[in-house]
Formats: C-alpha cells, structure tokens, sequence
C-alpha cells in the first residue's frame, strides 16, 4: 500500500494542518518569509500529524484542537530537522537543499528557534495544559536524544542498548506524544491514551531503525537525503553496532578503525557494505525493526476495535515497508 492510499481517509483534515502551519508561521519579516516559503515547497510525510488524528479518530471523535495539534506536532519535527541538518552537516531534505546549506549555520540556528517557538506559541493559545506539558515534555526528551547522540559520534564501543535509548529519545518519543496527546484531545479513556502511547512509541522505534538501514539500502533519488551519511559522520546506528558485535576480531580491528578515519574513501563503505551483508547485520535490524511494529500493535490488538484501528494497523506495516 501507498502513503496517500493510507491517508487518503484524512487528506482533508491533513491539508487543514497545512493551512494551520502557513498562518503560524507566516509573518511580515520578508527575509524570515522568505525561508518560510522555500520550507513550505517540500513538505515530507507529515506522519506525526497523521497520527494524531487517527489517534483522535480511533477514540471516536475529531476535534477542532487535533487540527492544531496536528500543526503543533509537525513544527516541534520541522524544527528538530532544521537544527540535526546542522549537526550532521546535511546537504539535502526532503528532495532539495537544506537551509543550512542555502543560507548558512547561523541564520538556520535562529530559523529552528522560529519554529520551535511558533509551535509553542500555537499549542500556548490553542490546547489544553495537559497536552501542552505533555509536549514540552517531549521536546526535552528529544534533545537528551540528539544530545546523548552527538556525544556518542566515533564511540566504537558503543552498545545496542544505548543506541535504542537514543532513538527512543529522538523519534519513538514524538511518536507516541502524537498518538496520545491525540487521544487525550478526543478525550480517549486511560486505558486507550496508554495503549495509543505505546503503538506510537514502538512505531517509533521501528521507524528510526528502517530509516538507519535506508542509509545503507535506500536510493537518494526516493528517501529525499543523501545516503551512506552515517557513518561518515561518525554516527553508529543498530547494522553497524551489530556487524561490531558479530564480525571475525580481524575484521573488528579493521571496522573500528575504518570509523575512526575522518575521511572515508569510497572503497571504505563498499567494503562496509560486504561486511554488512556477510553479517547478516541488514537483516538483523530489519528484523528488530518488525518487533518493534509487533509490539506496537499488540498495543491494539487488546482493545475492542473500529475501522480506524484498521488504519492506524495499516500505517504501521507502511512504515516498516516503506524505502522512502
Ligand atoms: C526524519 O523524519 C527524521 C527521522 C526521525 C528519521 P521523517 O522521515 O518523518 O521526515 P519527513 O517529515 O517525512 O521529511
Ligand atoms: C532525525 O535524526 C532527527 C531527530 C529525530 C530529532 P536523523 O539524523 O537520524 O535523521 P535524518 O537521517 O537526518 O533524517
Ligand atoms: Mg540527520
Ligand atoms: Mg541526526
């Protein structure tokens, strides 16, 4: 299945958080405009936004406040790219140039602030102060992430379980604050908004650990950045760590160093990518990925269902099949 066929049943409701995000963040500083527009030309997967509303939808009810939510959610992500583009130096997003690359560091810094702060300032008029500390909460969480992350970059021995915390930080975290601030906005009961939390949560987990193996399997041309990105950036995500842990201690030796060289030659990661495979390491994290969406719907499977369950269960297989 298709993303749009998937979504198709919230388009509107999906172009109504577009609409929301424009009036946002839209303002009579003409250079600030300026970047505004060029970020409005390519939009991504808004699947956080889609969460929340099929989460709200699943409790029976859509509110107005979803829309905003929706808005809400892609900006705290928005904002989140805008500043990791920096870190890891990213050339392209979303099938064209990122802002750093267009307009520099600094300006892009002050940029992802904007954005932060329009969704901020958006969920401070418009939402409830349970969904809002539930959100502010999370933003902090996904800092840790990227900061736990970054501090981690060349650490060879770094271990699966730390990079799981990691991604849990960064992207699972999001996840589930989407599926259940939309479930308490429906006003879903305990039980539901917990179940959703942790469908979102292991949805998360197995989004992050397919994009990490797109890095090594994907095409440019459809995920929309550039590829084998990574490691040269010093990133070790769940194939490598696995290789590390399984490969023959001579070629241990010669991974470890191959990572800790700051310039990696092409050879070096076609040479990577025999190891990968001879380790079965693509395999293992595809698999890790499908357990994560195993939990994730079991979450569901345990509550009595309606059709929109059908399609949160069916985002969930699109996330983990997808190659963009
Ligand atoms: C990219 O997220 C960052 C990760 C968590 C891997 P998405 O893949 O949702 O990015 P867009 O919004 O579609 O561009
Ligand atoms: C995405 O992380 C940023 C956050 C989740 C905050 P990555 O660095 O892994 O994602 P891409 O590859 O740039 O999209
Ligand atoms: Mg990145
Ligand atoms: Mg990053």
């Amino acid at each position: 299945m298709i993303l749009t066929e998937i979504t198709a049943p919230i388009q509107k409701d999906l172009n109504r958080v577009e609409h929301a995000i424009a009036q946002t963040l839209k303002t009579d500083n003409l250079f600030i405009q300026q970047m505004v527009d060029y970020l409005s030309h390519s939009t991504g997967k808004r699947i956080r936004p889609a969460l929340a509303i099929l989460s709200a939808k699943y409790c029976g009810n859509l509110p107005d406040e979803t829309i905003t939510l929706g808005a809400a959610l892609e900006m705290i992500h928005v904002a989140t790219l805008i500043h990791d583009d920096i870190i890891d130096n990213s050339a392209v997003r979303r099938k064209q140039k990122t802002l750093n690359f267009k307009w520099g560091n600094e300006i892009s810094v002050l940029m992802g602030d904007y954005v932060f702060a329009s969704s901020f300032y958006l969920m401070a008029k418009s939402l409830s102060k349970p969904v809002l500390s539930t959100l502010a909460d999370t933003t902090n969480i996904i800092c840790r992430g990227e900061i736990s992350e970054t501090f981690n970059r060349f650490n060879v021995a770094m271990a699966e379980s730390q990079y799981l915390e990691v991604i849990k930080e960064k992207t699972a975290s999001l996840f589930a604050a989407s599926c259940q601030t939309g479930a308490m906005l429906a006003k879903g009961d305990d039980l539901t908004v917990n179940r959703l939390y942790r469908f979102g949560m292991g949805v998360g987990m197995a989004f992050q650990i397919i994009d990490d193996t797109l890095d090594f399997t994907g095409k440019q041309s459809r995920v929309g950045k550039p590829v084998m990105s990574d490691l040269r950036e010093g990133k070790l995500t769940l194939p490598v760590i696995h290789c590390l842990n399984n490969c023959a201690s001579a070629e241990k030796k010669r991974l470890k160093a191959m990572i800790l060289k700051k310039v990696k030659t092409n050879g070096d990661l076609k040479w990577l990518m025999t190891l990968l495979k001879k380790n079965n390491s693509i395999e293992y994290s595809l698999k890790k990925a499908r357990f994560f969406v195993e939990d994730a719907k079991n979450a569901l499977y345990q509550l009595n269902g309606n059709r929109d369950k059908n399609d949160l269960l069916q985002f969930a297989d699109f996330l983990i099949d997808r190659d963009f």
